[in-house]
């Protein structure tokens, strides 16, 4: 296994706030002991009680049916999630906002309840109308604006299968996503906003619909008004559509493990993962780890900073805090966009009480320093999150006295797009924090540190970061791939699901995430694969071979670094340096965009061919090459770490 930067295991245990945790869900250790006790000794049982958190059209008949790796929950129950989403609020809570939004300009707009449940419910009938059913596929690539939230639930409400592809991504990723689910209809805008800046989406969606000819129609909000071709037959308007729809969509049932959605997630080949997450299981987790980890009350005010196209945004801008009627805020630009305080200010105007961010986001405030956040009212928050990556105890730290004013309890997450909600979590009324670490399993939740054996490891011990049991949102399979769903998850550890994450395990029972343990990094929160870059990179003419790893970022926690051996009749240049950048920019998307290449002349392999990442990730990391050069012509220093490295395996 590579190395980790070993955490900071002796930091001593912070408690919950008292105040916060008389009126807590969940109010001491004790409680959530007991709570976990239970859940162990007899988990069926826990997660039926659970499953009432959600309105059923048919009561499930068993729990879980599990054969391994195969999972199905709340077999023979029936449910719609959009019903659960929106109709059964309306008579209690018909009008409360449920979506506040922002735009970037700062306009801003209001949905209620009863509001959105129309608009869902519009929009419902029109993919109806264009011949959408049950289990068919709709693509969502879209800005941070009302209609993707309506895009969702809509698709829900009728059966429809989403697949929602972040708009960062480029035309080539979003066209291999669309063809992998086979989607009917494409939902997309004009444009979107960007630190006051146009992007042309459309261009961007056409391009790749060019290379997808299962797509037969194309939605398109009108969101910025720029000009754009139009393909007649194929494009239409959103708003024109919405106007002429029915007002009335029954919401009728779908059996429990009726699919609701594929996200595409990077893993370790070059082909992203159809990751596919079904409805009763799903929705129950969700609406539970909410309650539970947000601690959502009736009248809180949340707000997730995620983009949709992340799991993040599925789970915690939509499904979960929806399913508890909660009033959750939208913003549709850049954190820094008019000025670094956008954040504190919408927190102040909108009266935001839960705030769920990510560890990049938080280093970066704190970077930009307490002058943007002073200013602002920010009391009204009770509790703050964070996501995505580990977060160092140095920004924990801050994030608990410069935002949370040493009153807010901080829940740090640890999940994935696979296990569809929160799996390890600080219980804010009841977990006494460790700056750094996720702390403590779930209730119903088996996650343990073991080694390649399945043995637990002793405190202080790295191993890998597993989950012992089926839990209700788990992926179900990788869409189109059971033999990979398999292999990936299932069999690393026999029997047990392997979570790809490298964690230590305290005395105390705490758990503390190390990072990956395979080839996706972390990028600012953003899942991406070294090998999907690779592939990326030997695309390109002048490229005879490529390895891609992760060096530690100071703010965005991880950043890429290519290693590139050219093609006979190619010279290294800081032109061509760039131009692969691009490359890498324009054919996955900016996000994936490289921190840096480095030309060799060859690639550390082993005896048998496979290339030697971890001496490049130290060499990116250690930054062992002399000078300011791209090439990386100092041999001396691969021969000594390939040496290193071999003395270390025999
Ligand atoms: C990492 C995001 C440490 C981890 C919801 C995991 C974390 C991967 C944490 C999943 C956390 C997520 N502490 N590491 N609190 N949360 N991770 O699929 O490596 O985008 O395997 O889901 O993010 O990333 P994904």
């Amino acid at each position: 296994m590579q190395e980790f930067d070993p955490h900071v295991l002796d930091e001593k245990p912070i408690p919950p706030p008292e105040e916060f945790s008389k009126k807590a869900h969940v109010k001491s250790l004790e409680e959530y002991r007991e709570l976990y006790a239970e859940a162990k000794a007899d988990p069926e049982a826990y997660w039926a009680e659970q499953g009432k958190l959600i309105e059923w059209a048919e009561a499930p008949k068993k729990t879980l049916e599990w054969n391994p790796p195969h999972a199905k929950w709340f077999v023979g129950g029936k449910l719609n999630v959009s019903y659960n989403c929106l109709d059964r609020h309306l008579e209690k809570n018909g009008n409360k906002p449920a979506l506040m939004w922002e735009a970037e300009d700062g306009s801003t707009l209001q949905l209620t309840y009863a509001e959105l449940f129309e608009r869902v419910c519009k929009f419902a009938n029109v993919l109806q109308g264009l011949g959408v059913k049950a289990g068919d596929c709709v693509a969502i690539y879209m800005p941070m604006i009302p209609e993707i939230a309506v895009a969702l639930l809509a698709s829900a409400r009728i059966g429809a299968v989403h697949s929602v592809v972040f708009g960062g991504f480029s035309a080539t990723a979003l066209a291999d996503r669309i063809a992998d689910c086979k989607a009917k209809i494409l939902v997309t805008a004009d444009g979107s906003f960007r630190r006051g800046k146009m992007l042309a989406l459309k261009d961007t969606a056409d391009a790749a619909l060019e290379k997808c000819p299962t797509v037969q129609k194309s939605i398109v909000v009108q969101r910025t008004k720029q000009e754009v071709k139009w393909k007649e037959g194929r494009d239409l308007w959103w708003h024109e559509l919405e106007e002429m729809a029915e007002k009335e969509c029954i919401a009728l049932p779908f059996d429990a493990e009726h699919p609701l959605y594929i996200l595409y997630t990077s893993g370790t080949t070059g082909k992203p993962k159809g990751v596919l997450h079904t409805s009763a299981g799903y929705l129950v987790q969700c609406t539970w780890s909410t309650r539970l980890v947000f601690d959502m009350k009736d009248d809180d005010v949340y707000w997730c900073t995620a983009d949709i196209g992340w799991v993040t945004g599925h789970s915690y801008v939509i499904y979960g805090p929806l399913s508890n009627g909660a009033s959750i805020v939208m913003y549709e630009g850049a954190p820094d966009f008019p000025r670094k305080d956008r954040f504190w200010e919408i927190i102040d105007r909108y009266k935001v009480s839960i705030f769920y961010s990510s560890a990049t986001a938080i280093r970066a405030f704190m970077a930009w320093g307490m002058e943007w956040i002073t200013p602002h009212d920010i009391s009204s928050l009770r509790l703050l999150g964070t996501v995505g990556e580990p977060i160092n105890p140095a920004a924990w730290k801050w994030y608990f006295e410069a935002i949370g004013k040493n009153r807010c309890p901080i829940v740090d997450t640890w999940w994935q797009t696979e296990t569809g909600s929160i799996m390890i979590s600080v219980l804010p009324g009841a977990t006494p924090a460790k700056p750094g670490s996720a702390t403590l399993p779930l209730p119903g939740i088996a996650a343990r540190v073991v080694n390649m054996k399945g043995e637990s490891v002793a405190p202080g011990e790295t191993g890998y970061l597993i989950i012992e049991r089926p839990w209700p949102s788990m992926l179900r399979t990788i869409y189109g791939d059971d033999e990979r769903y398999a292999k990936e998850y299932w069999t690393r550890i026999p029997g047990v699901y392997f979570a790809g994450d490298a964690a230590q395990c305290d005395k105390d029972g705490y758990i503390w995430v190390l990072g990956r343990v395979d080839d996706v990094i972390k990028v600012a929160g953003h899942r991406l694969s070294s090998m999907e870059i690779e592939s990326v990179l030997v695309s390109h003419p002048a490229v005879a071979e490529a390895a891609v790893v992760a060096r530690p970022d100071e703010i965005k926690g991880e950043a890429i670094v290519c290693f590139v051996a050219l093609r006979t009749g190619f010279e290294p240049s800081k032109e061509l340096r760039d131009t692969l950048m691009d490359h890498v920019a324009n054919m996955i998307g900016s996000i994936a965009r490289p921190a840096d290449v480095r030309f060799t002349p060859l690639l550390p392999k082993t005896r048998s061919g496979k290339i030697m990442r971890r001496l490049l990730r130290e060499l990116a990391t250690k930054g062992a090459v002399s000078g300011d050069t791209t090439t990386l012509e100092d041999m001396a220093v691969i021969e000594r770490l390939v040496k290193a490295q071999t003395d270390d395996e025999e």
